[in-house]
Parts: structure tokens; sequence; C-alpha cells
């Protein structure tokens, strides 16, 4: 009889010890690895076009602002030009330390008629369907992609290639057609009945009630007839050119509320991001209308007390841990969050050591505390006017000088209010959702939000994106964000304390299940596959409810679509979230 160490080789035998002893979870998948420029998104084709931009000597910006046309066009689950959205920039300096970040604020604002209660109907409820403010005409903000776009290239841009350049892959994937995917033609299927109401939405994305299949040559027609008027006019052509006109008039038709003047009248805002500190490294966000940075930055600081490596990733403490601080955020974040052109938010209160602290007062390791327990920290927000006068996708890009664009943007809910403008191919947002469309009603993401976020003409609806900047030493090392309403907030807090506390590797920080707490309701989320059932009895014992995930995207929560640098060799890594099927990191 044969012995097996005749059959197999000394390599054989120490590649199959690898197999079977437990592999580190790193070498489960790598990231991409690459010296020059790196750009990460849900889909390849918008990868490749802000690579492209990268080689003709443009910078992050100017192929961030590619990689969102180009998403628009193969991404309309949320890649948008009838949408908005926050772009963090940061300038690299000549050392570590010396950079500059940037904050450009292009969320979609409520339209000059908007009201307080536009979307409460004659029964004192809110209106469902057409009239409400997640389906059809009335749902949409006034959209600022564009704008927003052009502000960050104008500003930011490298001056090396110009707006019709950045441009052009989109209008050719327009104007040319694409391949369609396996996901996109799937998820047509799963959206029908929003989109099949409006002639254009079904005639487009349905074609005609027929379907798109997986591998078929998709050609859209009108908007690749708008990317070549933006190309051929520039930015401001969205918003009073032939484009603004047929936006405008199409509302007027249908009952819509955005008006020539609306889209005018538009501005994307420069702001400066907020920072803080965790255990070292410096983590710079999105300020308000985006509230994820205050709250993921009260929930570093809440559990940086606790050894949470000690803890194990997947463990008990941890998750019992972490959905306890995200209730305590969640409950301020409904409480004093809102557009601070038009409240005042207390960031500094809310972001004060001791504060913080406080909030953990009443923290057991062994109990959850009732989300009915928790109030809002500083008091009832009380309305102070200013003195002087509210379905998205994330990208990261790293550029070969070491700039860097995380942008997240949105319709809100896939294919946003299911509305695309006749003749021009652009789908429009249903942010008007984000607001609070009524006190203590849960919105399309179950939030129940406060009268700081109540809608007025002119003002921003609070966000949950949270693009985000991680630095060590002044060092950029993170860039990081993601898309799925409330949920961005603790996506993005679990990758941070995943490389920061468990010292992953970018590709499985981003892998880790993920888990999901909002204050109310007062239940934890977990992904599909994402907790074991003895953790599960554990976290029940210490009194949390616990519910897997089962969504539309397969019980998975976020996309957080990712790049490190590796501050020793500079190398980038990209990490394309396998939660997507078509995402894709692409390097140089
Ligand atoms: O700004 C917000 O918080 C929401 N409009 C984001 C929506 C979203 O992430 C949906 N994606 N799955």
């Amino acid at each position: 009889m044969l012995t097996t160490h005749r059959l197999i080789s000394a390599p054989l035998i120490a590649a199959l010890a690898l197999l079977t002893t437990p592999l580190p979870l790193a070498a489960k998948r790598a990231a991409i690895e690459a010296e020059h420029g790196m750009v990460v998104s849900v889909h390849e084709l918008a990868s490749q076009a802000g690579v492209e931009i990268l080689q003709k000597g443009g910078n992050a910006v100017d192929a961030a602002v590619a990689t969102g046309l180009a998403l628009t066009v193969v991404y309309p689950f949320a890649g948008n030009i009838g949408g908005g959205g926050f772009m963090m920039i940061h300038l690299a300096g000549a050392t570590p330390g010396t950079g500059r970040d940037i904050a450009i604020d292009y969320r979609e604002t409520a339209p000059a008629s908007a009201t307080r209660d536009m979307y409460v109907g004659q029964d004192g409820k809110l209106r469902q369907g057409a009239g409400s403010s997640t389906v059809g005409w009335q749902a949409s903000g006034v959209p600022g992609s564009v704008a927003g776009f052009a502000l960050a290239m104008q500003k930011y841009g490298s001056g090396k290639v110009t707006w019709a350049q950045v441009v052009e892959p989109a209008r050719r994937l327009a104007a040319e057609g694409h391949i369609v995917s396996q996901a996109t033609a799937a998820s047509f299927h799963t959206f029908a009945k929003l989109l099949a109401p409006f002639a254009d939405s079904q005639k487009i994305y349905l074609k005609q009630g027929t379907f798109w299949k997986a591998g078929e040559h998709w050609v859209q027609a009108d908007l690749g007839a708008t990317m070549a008027r933006l190309q051929k006019n520039g930015p401001r052509e969205f918003y009073e050119g032939e484009t603004a006109q047929k936006i405008a008039a199409a509302m007027s038709a249908h009952g819509g509320n955005i008006t020539l003047a609306d889209l005018k009248n538009y501005q994307a805002v420069e702001r400066t991001p907020l920072r803080g500190k965790y255990r070292g490294y410096e983590i710079v966000l999105m300020p308000p209308p985006s509230s994820g940075s205050i709250a993921i930055l009260q929930m570093l600081g809440m559990i940086e007390p606790f050894d949470v490596a000690a803890m194990g990733s997947n463990s008990a403490a941890k998750y019992h841990l972490f959905a306890e601080v995200m209730k305590r955020a969640f409950r301020d974040r409904a409480e004093y969050l809102g557009d601070p052109a038009f409240i005042q938010v207390p960031v500094s209160q809310l972001l004060d050591p001791a504060y913080i602290k406080g909030r953990m007062a009443d923290f057991s390791p062994n109990r959850a505390t009732p989300a009915t327990a928790i109030q809002p920290g500083l008091g009832k927000f009380m309305a102070r006017p200013m003195a002087e006068s509210t379905e998205t996708t994330h990208f990261s890009i790293v550029d070969a000088a070491g700039n860097a664009v995380s942008n997240t943007y949105t319709l809100n809910g896939a294919y946003g209010s299911g509305v695309t403008i006749p003749g021009t191919g652009i789908l429009m947002n249903n942010e008007m959702d984000d607001f609070t469309a009524q006190v203590g009603t849960a919105n399309m993401f179950g939030l129940i939000q406060g009268e700081a976020n109540a809608i007025v003409p002119g003002k921003r609806p609070l966000s949950s994106m949270t693009p985000t900047f991680v630095f060590k030493n002044g060092a950029l090392v993170l860039v990081t964000g993601s898309p799925g309403g409330p949920t961005i907030i603790n996506t993005v807090f679990q990758i941070i304390t995943n490389v920061i506390d468990f010292n992953m590797a970018v590709a499985q920080a981003v892998d880790a299940p993920r888990i999901h707490q909002q204050w109310m309701p007062d239940v934890i989320s977990f992904e599909h596959q994402g907790l074991s059932a003895d953790t599960a009895v554990a976290l029940k014992a210490k009194g949390q409810t616990i519910k897997e995930r089962a969504s539309y995207e397969g019980g998975y929560q976020g996309d957080g679509e990712s790049i490190a640098i590796d501050p020793k060799t500079g190398l980038r890594y990209g990490a394309a979230d396998p939660r997507k099927a078509d995402s894709k990191a692409i390097g140089y």
C-alpha cells in the first residue's frame, strides 16, 4: 500500500497544512494593491471611469466627478444627478499632517413651496403612495449632485482635465451603452412596482415591461443627451439650461414642487469637517447636516474606556456594548440634529468628553437599557433660530499624489421617487422623506425624528451619510463610507473599530459581519450568518432584542467601498465590498 508521503510532495504537504490549520481572516480575501491611484466603487465601469481620469492627469476630485457621473448611468439604483450627497476631500500636504480636509455638502434642499406638514393628509396621517414623501412627483428635494461635483472640481480639481473630459465616460456609457449585469437586471425586477407608474422609468429601466436581461447591451439615449448638454454647456445646464426647463416643466405638469427658481437658487456648500480622536487615530468626518459625524464620534468616545479588543470581534460582550452606545447616540441624533443653517446644532456639547462619559453612567455590561429609558442628554430640543438669519452609494478614491475623496451620494430610496423626468433620463430623489414629515411617525428607515429636522423651504434634510477619513500620525490610512440609511453610521463605526481595535486588514474590516441599533425600534439587527447562535443567546440573556436583517439586499448591511493606505510603503489597498455583486477596486 502506498503511503501518503510517497504520493505527496513536501510543498504540497505544506500547502495542505495551511489549508487545515485555521487561516487568519486576512487571508480570506486580499484587497487590491496599487502603487499610485485606486478607485473603489459599486460598479466596475464607474471605477474604470475614475481611473481613466486619474491616468489622464486628473486628481482624486476630478476622478470622483467622473465616477459619480458614471454611476448615474451604470448604477441607477443610487448613482445619480437627480439626488445629492456629501464629498470629503483630502488634499495631501508635502509631509504627513500638513494636508487639508474639505467637506462639500451637496445635499438636496426643500423646494420653496415646501411646508412643515406637506405630507400629512386630512386624516392627520402621513400620506402613502402618490403625494407622499417617498414616491412620485412630490417626494423630491432640489438635486445637488451636479452643483456639488462642479464646486469640488472648480476649487479642488487638478486643473489638468476639463469638465467635458470628466463627463465623457458617463456620456459614452449612456449614449453608446453598456452590458447589463445580473445584479442590475435583478434589481429592475425588484423595483418594478415603484418604477412602472412613471412613463419614462417604465421605458428606460423596465424596457416597457419586457425587462432587461443580464448580458444585454443597454443604451440610455436621453441620459446620453443630457450628459452631452452638461458636457457642452457646463454644470449650470442642470440648473438654468434646457435640462432645468425640462425638470421644471415636468414637475409643474405632474403636481411636483420643484420650480425653475428652486433649481437656479440651489447652492452646494463647502463646510469644515468634524475631527475627533480615537485611540491615537484621528477621525475626520462630514459635519451636519450629516448626523453620522457626531454619532460616530460620540460612540467612539463611549467605547474608548473599554478594552474592546479583549472582548473579541464577534463576542456578545462587544455587540452588547456597541448596541448600547448606538442607542444613546441615535437618541441624541433624533433630538438635536438637523441642518445647521436652520437650527443651532449643539455640536460642542454633544462632543464634550465629560458629556460623552456621562451618557454611559447607566451602562451595564449585563443588562440592556430599554430604548424608552434613554433620554436625550441635553434636555429637550428647543427650536432656536440662527442669530443671522436641511438609495445611496459610496465610493473611495486615492490618487498618485495622496489626495483622496470619500463620497457618499444618494437618491434616498432605491431608484428614488421612481420618477424619471421625461426626455432626460434623470431619475429623481425622494429625499424629502429624510425630513421629519411628522413628529413621532417613523420614516422609511424606521427613524423617529424631531422638530430639529422639520421641513422648512431651502432647508437640507438630516442625513446619515458619513464619508470618512482616518489618519495616523498625520498620514491618511483609511478612506471609507457606506450606504444604508441610518445603518451607515453603524457600518462606518464598525469598519473603524475593526481596523483600530481588531487590527484587521481593510478587506477583512469591510467583510466582517455588522450589527445595527438605532434607538427606536429597540432591536439589534444582524446580517445573514452574521451572529452565532450562542452569541444570540448571550445577547438575549442581557435583555437585547435581536433580529436577522431581512432586506431586499439579501440580509446584508451596507456596502463599505474602502481604501487603506500603508503609511510605511504608501501602497494603496482597495477593498470592494463583497455584499455588492458588481463592486470593484481598480488600482494602477
Ligand atoms: O441621507 C440619508 O441618510 C439617506 N437618504 C441615505 C439613504 C440610503 O443610504 C439608502 N441606501 N441604502
